[in-house]
């Protein structure tokens, strides 16, 4: 399918005086794989909690799955920078949830979710309170609680950041593993440029202050993406092409701040 799932039309976004996003015009297929990349600050999560619903534009209109955004909605499913659990339910029950609430029986749900808690890792922990968890393990609830959701659309929001380097690596395959057989889309916010490259179809790099998007790039390194594309001539070209994208922005929104 070629339609747009997710359509953002002249979005601006100020936060008092403060202009987070200026004029942010983009189309998202039904089954990309798009990274957003920029400076600390840049309006990236501010980007996704647009397009979720948490969070209204001041100018312009999101469309997704051919409706407006206007509340948050399930079809969109988002895995927070900061956890983002119910404390006073157990791992499972956090996993479980949207499937409650959709109306999904006990059995049923808890299977799914027992599902994806072993994909993320944390068997044996069903029964744990998030405050029993550290932030790292935290971090994998949300992905599954997510993923057990089924939404048409993934939002996250650097959600690999607090993992130890093995955890990254099994998720980012697991991930991949899932985009490929559900056809998903999916949008990923990382301050990482190898995560970007192993991961993404589609890479857009923002500016600071106010955020736009400046560079949109595709990602053509064939999948699966293994250490031998790493190793490519073609890896290494868009690796520098966007590092010195990226650091120009980076120089450009330390220096704003260090001029005001
Ligand atoms: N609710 C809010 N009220 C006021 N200002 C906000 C609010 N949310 C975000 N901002 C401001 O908007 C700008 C963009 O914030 P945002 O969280 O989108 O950045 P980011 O690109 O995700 O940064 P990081 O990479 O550090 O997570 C920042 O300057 C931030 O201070
Ligand atoms: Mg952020």
């Amino acid at each position: 399918m070629s339609e747009s799932m997710i359509s953002i039309q002249g979005v601006s976004k100020h936060f008092g005086e403060f202009q987070a996003l200026q004029n942010v015009d983009l189309e998202i297929k039904q089954g990309e794989f798009t990274v957003l990349l920029g400076a600390s600050g840049c309006g990236k999560s501010t980007l996704l909690n647009l397009i979720t619903g948490f969070i209204r534009p001041t100018e312009g209109r999101i469309v997704v799955n051919g409706r407006e955004v206007t509340r948050v909605e399930p079809h969109c499913g988002m895995v927070f920078q900061q956890y983002a659990l119910f404390p006073w339910l157990t791992v499972l029950e956090n996993v479980a949830f949207g499937l409650k609430m959709k109306g999904i029986g006990k059995s049923q749900r808890n299977e799914t979710a027992r599902r994806f808690i072993d994909m993320v890792g944390l068997q044996g922990f069903e029964d744990k309170f998030p405050n029993a968890l550290s932030g790292g393990m935290r971090q994998r609830v949300s992905i599954a609680r997510v993923l057990a959701n089924d939404p048409d659309v993934i939002l996250l929001d650097e959600p690999f950041a607090a993992l130890d380097a093995m955890t990254r690596q099994v998720l980012q395959d697991e991930l991949l593993r899932i985009y490929e057989q559900s056809g998903k889309t999916i949008v990923f916010i990382t301050h990482s440029i190898d995560e970007a490259l192993l991961l993404s179809t589609r890479m857009l790099i923002m500016s600071a202050r106010p955020g736009r998007i400046v560079t949109d790039l595709h990602n053509d390194l064939p999948m699966p993406r293994n250490a031998a594309v790493q190793l490519s001539p073609r890896y290494n070209e868009l690796k520098s092409q966007i590092w010195e994208t990226v650091q120009a922005e980076v120089m450009r929104s330390l220096e704003a701040t260090t001029s005001r």
